[in-house]
């Protein structure tokens, strides 16, 4: 039996150490050394340090943990435990010289996530979350925001950058949030917009397109700060970001109705 409080504090350690890495390669980034994996879908060689990083640290410390990684640096599968790693959350924003990027690191427990952390690296902010342990926010409880209806929610989400197939739908449903919820942010990374969901920053988040590392640890935040998390359709399980809906629990099913109507084909 795994001492889920003990990793969760190990992985914070790997997050600070690789946060340090990213926050000095910032200061003298070579743009040039980009290299563009798919439409719009960029990686540097901080995204790979950092990940280098994190793999190597992580896997002295569960050892018979697999690994799925944004960068692919390790091919390893782990039968009962898999470490879900995306090094650097909103690459784009971090080529431009732009916040928030995080890194963001979950341990999955037969695909179910049991420990996750979202580190906000250029705001030092440290969201950290744990099975049936609550969420935290450097070590200060986090609850979901209190908010009762979408006309008193802030929206985050993000813009369709690569996957275009369901551009139509995407768009009516953003012009009916503009026009019956406090405003809509798109900040540039899922991690992020997750964890400020649990913190209460945001009530509600949504997007299509993402990957299981942009999702797995917030989406852990999120539910241990109390919200609640889907896909388009309302299955709570198995969301890897393909679709996910994100919102304070008293919210939720207003939120999840509105996304279903909109982008259902
Ligand atoms: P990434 O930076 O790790 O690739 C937000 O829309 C999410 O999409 C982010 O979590 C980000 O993760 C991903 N993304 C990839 N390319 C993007 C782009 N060009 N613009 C915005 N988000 C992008
Ligand atoms: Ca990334």
């Amino acid at each position: 039996m795994l001492n889920l409080r003990d990793i969760t504090i190990e992985i914070v350690k790997t997050a600070q150490e690789t946060g340090a890495f990213i926050l000095k390669e910032s200061e003298k980034f070579d743009l040039s050394r980009t290299e563009t994996k798919g439409l719009n879908d960029f990686v540097s060689y901080v995204d790979k340090g950092a990940e280098k990083m994190i793999v190597e640290r992580l896997g002295h410390l569960l050892p018979e943990a697999g690994f799925k990684t944004e960068e692919g640096t390790i091919e390893k599968s782990g039968i009962r435990y898999c470490w879900v790693v995306d090094p650097l959350d909103g690459t784009t924003n971090f080529l431009h010289g732009l916040h928030p990027h995080a890194i963001s690191i979950a341990l999955m427990e037969y695909n179910e996530a049991i420990a996750g952390v979202v580190y906000e690296v250029g705001g030092n902010e440290i969201f950290t979350a744990w099975k049936d342990g609550g969420a935290w926010l450097n070590g200060k409880p986090i609850h979901v925001s209190k908010a009762t209806n979408l006309a008193s929610s802030l929206v985050a989400t993000g813009f369709p950058y690569s996957d275009f197939t369901q551009l139509d739908e995407y768009m009516k449903l953003l012009t009916h949030l503009c026009k019956h919820s406090q405003g809509i942010r798109r900040l540039g990374s899922a991690a992020i917009d997750l964890a400020y969901v649990a913190c209460g920053r945001f009530e509600v988040f949504y997007e299509y397109g993402l990957h299981p590392w942009d999702v797995a640890a917030g989406i852990l935040l999120v539910r241990e700060a109390g919200g609640s998390v889907s896909d388009f359709s309302g299955n709570e399980k198995n969301v890897e970001g393909e679709e996910i809906v994100a919102a304070n629990s008293l919210v939720f099913r207003e939120v999840l109705e509105i996304v279903s109507k909109f982008m259902k084909n």
